[in-house]
């Protein structure tokens, strides 16, 4: 069957590449975007993406969602820390998520230890730079097959 992916960047991931190299690399937000959207090609899914750098406008995403897409992935930067919103938000939807992280948030700062939205995901990626992105969608599409 074919699958509807929300692709959901949060704040600062459209500095990718550039931003923080020796934490995140040299993949752009692009590359991101390319690269999971030819891996849900080769399982005839289709991938829609929003990056933003504010939480209102993630959380409406995340409403247009219901009813437009089967599956989130979701790498929501910061807000993944601190968002009550768009935990909300993402368990307001009824669909399954997956969240991904490119660094590993679990050998950084304690702040980052904790995500309020991995909390309500089916589960969460973390440290493997793009390919925490190509996991995911394998995880998403996996449980969206059943
Ligand atoms: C991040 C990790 C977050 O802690 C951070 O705020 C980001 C990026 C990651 O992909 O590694 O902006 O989500």
């Amino acid at each position: 069957m074919s699958h509807r992916i929300l692709l959901l960047s949060g704040p600062n991931l459209n500095l990718l590449g550039t931003r923080e190299p020796d934490v995140y690399g040299t993949t752009t937000l692009d590359d991101v975007v390319r690269t999971v959207t030819a891996a849900a090609g080769q399982r005839d899914a289709t991938v829609t993406h929003l990056q933003s750098n504010h939480e209102g406008e993630l959380v409406e995403a995340l409403h247009a969602a219901i009813g437009s897409a089967d599956g989130l992935l979701v790498n929501l930067a910061a807000y993944s820390h601190t968002s009550v919103a768009l935990r909300d938000a993402i368990r307001a939807t009824g669909l399954p998520c997956v969240e991904v992280h490119l660094s590993n948030v679990h050998a950084r700062e304690e702040f980052r230890h904790t995500t309020l939205t991995g909390g309500v995901s089916l589960g969460v990626i973390t440290g493997f730079g793009l390919g925490s992105y190509t996991l995911g969608l394998t995880a998403l599409l996996d449980h969206l097959d059943g």
